[in-house]
């Protein structure tokens, strides 16, 4: 199963349409629908059988992309505290899944990746793992849970309504404890999702990812319902939970159904055939888009990571995200959660910043590292830091929950201002890394040496593109995969490039950074739910583990560790991106090259890995990132980021 972190498809359907034989189409009761029933959903994705011609076109391009990710042979099994977590043998699953036979594609895609983003399947009673001051757990139903449901779902909470017993009003769950969920205690429910909510790897994240969070988002605060409240499939048809209600000495036991909404970027069907040939397919302006390596909508996927488009600077380009399992969706953070807007100078969309009325705390919100234009961010970032000096900030909370990464030279560039230059921060402010030299890789860079295939200079794989560890760039005509450095990894043979050094200075810093630092790094706390991914892992752990910063997580079960970051990656890419590269290379016929993809969908790869800091010959991927704070959430601080950075700076600073 694909299920351990490691961020791999997002296809968003498998199959051909096969003709419905004059029987009654399950699709067509379905087709037209805001709402529908999970099951009826489900009928509609079991009633079409495995086309094998996909499945083996879709494993094709799987495992021949796979050899451009750096993780693959590490993620057998990683060192420990994460083995645990991650003892993925892809190539094994894919022998596995390819092997298999499956009663029909909607198996198959369980099987490859959870994400189907046609319909998402709600319930409106978000949870929260809530403690006691004498430390005691439980989960409840987070107390703004009618606000959140009754603004996000108001056409549909009469049908939740009359699931309940009479004398029940759904507002009347808000803040209940809840004693059991399906019979059982509710840490078998959470611990079940753990196993298959991917993307982030700690157990005390995955676990954390059954509960409700907030988010920084590009226009406002995002509210994300958790894994409980929100299904990326039909997998479950209704929820029994026993529960005790504020204020309320009995218990109460309820069943509430989910339902389905349609996804906001899902086209419009009626039946099976217009369902597969508007969201499934890739028609043959998809084809020329993977095609063509001058396009920039390469990607036919629906996919989920936090990407504007491209600039021209090759260093603002790159970008480190995750693939995450969990789309983004519209739902908001309720008014009264939501932190009073400030109108600070610097602001834009997904960074946020805010001064407590203690007079010394200025906090940076920043939902995201690619969030907008690249030169707003950076110009940004540097005034709104000074606004909160020339208000009296003297230290800093920086708030990246559910930060799932972006552009990597904002990480770098944001860690550069914060402590001015000095060894950890000149020339860069990130981790050196290596790219995997495959066979194919090693073609395209001497393609590009010996037959100028890439004469605009675009090309991921150009020499001109790198630094070596000593941050001197390549020449030209360097070929930088050859000789790699061979490894032995998990008992696997495996190739990478040399070390690489800076990329961002200096076209990735386009706000010339001041000379003094604006804080010091001991006065800066790095807050967040562990759901933060990539280049957010990027700037946390340089953070951390070179200036000293503190870091916190949000709530968590106790006894379980909790990591201030997930993946952390280096630079991620994806599959059509490699597409490209393989076509500019004139090597998309080489037998070793991936296929044109035959459905809509998208496989993310860590193209580079970034080395660790503590241990600077293993991947930083694995190295320990323990929170300095494990904040218990109580009822006062759940999901209210203002309360939180309050509680924050009187227990850290
Ligand atoms: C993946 O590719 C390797 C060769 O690179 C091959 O041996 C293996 O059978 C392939 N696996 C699948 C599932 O296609
Ligand atoms: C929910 O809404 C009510 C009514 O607007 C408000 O009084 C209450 O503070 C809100 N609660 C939360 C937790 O947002
Ligand atoms: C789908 O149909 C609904 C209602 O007919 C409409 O509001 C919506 O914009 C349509 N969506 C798309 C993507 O066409
Ligand atoms: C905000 O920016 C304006 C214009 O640049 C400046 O006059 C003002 O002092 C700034 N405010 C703060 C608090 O930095
Ligand atoms: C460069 O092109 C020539 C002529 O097409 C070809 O023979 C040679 O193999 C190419 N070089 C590489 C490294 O592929
Ligand atoms: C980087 O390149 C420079 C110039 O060729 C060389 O002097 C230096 O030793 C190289 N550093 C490493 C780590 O290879």
């Amino acid at each position: 199963m694909v299920n351990t972190g490691s961020l791999l498809t997002a296809l968003s359907a498998l199959g051909f349409v096969l003709a419905s034989k004059g029987q009654s189409d399950p699709c067509a009761k379905v087709g037209g629908q805001k709402w529908v029933k999970p099951a009826d959903l489900r009928a509609c994705f079991k009633s079409v059988p495995v086309d094998p011609v996909i499945k083996e076109n879709i494993l094709e391009v799987i495992n021949k992309t796979l050899a451009f990710h750096t993780s693959v042979n590490y993620q057998i099994s990683a060192p420990e505290p994460f083995t645990a977590a991650v003892h993925e043998n892809l190539l094994k699953d894919l022998a596995r899944i390819s092997a298999q036979s499956y009663d029909s594609e909607y198996d198959l895609h369980i099987d490859i990746s959870r994400i189907v983003a046609l319909f998402l399947n709600f319930l409106p009673i978000p949870l929260v793992l809530l403690s006691t001051p004498s430390g005691t757990q439980t989960v409840s139903i987070a107390p703004e849970a009618f606000n959140v449901s009754s603004a996000e779902f108001p056409d549909e909470i009469d049908v939740w309504q009359s699931a309940l017993p009479d004398g029940i009003a759904l507002e009347s769950l808000s803040g209940a404890t809840v004693l059991s969920i399906n019979g059982a205690n509710p840490n078998v429910a959470i611990d079940a999702n753990a196993l298959i909510t991917g993307s982030f790897e700690g157990l005390g994240t995955r676990q954390n990812a059954f509960f409700s969070s907030y988010q920084r988002s590009t226009t406002t605060w995002n509210y994300i319902m958790g894994n409980f409240a929100q299904q990326s499939l039909p997998l479950s048809d209704s929820v029994t939970l026993k529960v005790q209600r504020v204020g309320q000495y009995s218990t109460d036991t309820i069943t509430l159904p989910y339902r389905a909404r349609i996804g906001t970027t899902t086209v419009n069907f009626t039946d099976t055939a217009s369902w597969r040939s508007g969201n499934c397919l890739v028609d043959e302006s998809d084809f020329k888009k993977q095609d063509d390596p001058s396009s920039t909508t390469k990607a036919v996927a629906v996919k989920f990571m936090q990407q504007p488009p491209q600039p021209a600077s090759r260093s603002k380009q790159l970008v480190n995200v995750m693939l995450d399992s969990t789309p983004l969706t519209d739902v908001v953070l309720p008014p009264e959660l939501t932190p009073p807007d400030q109108s600070l100078n610097g602001s834009f969309l997904a960074g946020e910043f805010f001064m407590l009325d203690d007079g010394k705390t200025g906090v940076l919100a920043l939902g995201s590292f690619s969030g907008d234009d690249f030169d707003t961010m950076e110009s940004g970032l540097l005034k709104g830091l000074l606004g909160l000096k020339s208000l009296g900030a003297t230290q800093l909370i920086v708030d990246v929950s559910n930060n799932g990464g972006g552009f990597i030279c904002i990480a770098h560039f944001l860690h550069r201002i914060l402590v001015g230059p000095k060894a950890s921060t000149v020339p860069q402010a990130g981790l050196d890394t290596k790219a995997r030299a495959g066979p194919l890789a090693k073609l395209i860079v001497k393609q590009i040496i010996d037959n100028n295939t890439d004469p605009n200079d675009q090309s991921l794989y150009n020499p001109l593109a790198w630094t070596n560890a000593s941050n001197v760039p390549f020449p030209a005509n360097f070929d930088w995969l050859d000789p790699s450095v061979d490894l032995v990894i998990n008992g696997v043979h495996d190739s990478f490039s040399q070390r690489l050094g800076q990329e961002c200075v200096p076209s990735g810093f386009t706000t010339t950074p001041p000379d003094q630092a604006l804080f010091d790094g001991s006065k800066v706390v790095i807050v967040s739910n562990g759901r933060c991914a990539s280049s957010c892992s990027l700037f946390s752990i340089t953070m951390s583990k070179e200036e000293g910063s503190k870091t916190v997580v949000l709530g968590g079960r106790k006894g379980v560790e909790q990591e201030y970051c997930g993946t952390v990656g280096g630079q991620s890419t994806d599959f059509s991106t490699i597409a490209g590269e393989l076509q500019a290379a004139g090597l998309q016929d080489n037998p070793l090259a991936p296929p044109n993809l035959l459905v809509k969908g998208t496989q993310g790869i860590t193209w580079r890995l970034a080395f660790g800091v503590n241990d600077p010959t293993q991947p930083e991927e694995w190295q320990d990132h323990p929170a300095t704070l494990n904040l218990p959430l109580t009822a006062e601080l759940v999901n209210n980021p203002l309360a939180i950075w309050k509680e924050v700076a009187k227990r850290l600073f």
